[in-house]
């Protein structure tokens, strides 16, 4: 079974796939986590994030630079929204993502584009939101905890800066696949919406038998 889960950033939706693939006992990958290793590398190699050569020189980046810390900060995710415009970038990570997406067994996997590009033909398509006050609430409380210097506001205009490039660009834009099963968490605890995945699935699972 291949669950593709997507939506804008601090939807919840990290946490909700994490959750789905442990339920259902299959392997999970974090598809933003390469887009951000890109964006972090080509701040390594004082590159431009905008410049699209510099972008696709990044793609090359090490293994071991996915387990640094850095690549769940804000910046690094501003930098990786701007490195996944270009064709090249998305060219350069689709194989690894459609390659996991397609092993034996199935997948899940989480980003903007899994229902639309990388897996089509997912059996389950989530598409997870929230209120963009909600979202940047969140990201706000826990950058604060991690000693974050941003205001709110701050994070709020990062928020709805990210949506807009995301959702604006010319490949790939996140946007509900049509067949995707929408979930809004603004009003739910992150348990709660994992419980609501689950029904979901279930009952995807259950009107295909
Ligand atoms: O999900 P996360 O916030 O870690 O993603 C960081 C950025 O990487 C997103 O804002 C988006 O621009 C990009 N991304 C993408 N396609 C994906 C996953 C992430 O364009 N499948």
């Amino acid at each position: 079974m291949i669950v593709a889960v997507d939506g804008p950033t601090a939807s919840g939706k990290g946490t909700v796939a994490k959750q789905l693939a442990r339920h259902y006992a299959l392997p999970f990958l974090d598809t933003g986590l390469l887009y951000r290793a890109v964006g972090r590398q080509v701040a390594i190699n004082k590159g431009d994030a905008d410049n699209a050569a510099d972008a696709l020189a990044a793609c090359d980046f090490p293994d071991s630079l996915l387990d640094d810390s850095a690549l769940r900060d804000e910046a690094t995710g501003s930098l990786a929204s701007r490195v996944s415009i270009h064709p090249e970038v998305r060219a350069a990570l689709n194989k690894h993502q459609v390659d996991f997406a397609n092993q034996q067994g199935g997948a899940v996997l989480d980003g903007r584009d899994i229902g639309t590009v990388i897996a089509p033909d997912a059996d389950v398509k989530l598409f997870i939101t929230a209120s963009p006050e909600v979202r940047a609430k969140r990201r706000y409380e826990e950058m604060a905890k991690a000693g974050g210097i941003k205001t709110y506001e701050e994070m709020l205009a990062d928020i709805i800066a990210r949506d807009e490039r995301d959702m604006g660009r010319d490949e790939a834009p996140l946007k509900p696949a049509e067949d995707a099963l929408l979930l809004d968490t603004s009003d739910l605890t992150i348990g709660d919406a994992v419980q609501r995945a689950i029904a979901l699935v279930d009952a995807q699972l259950r009107s295909r038998s």
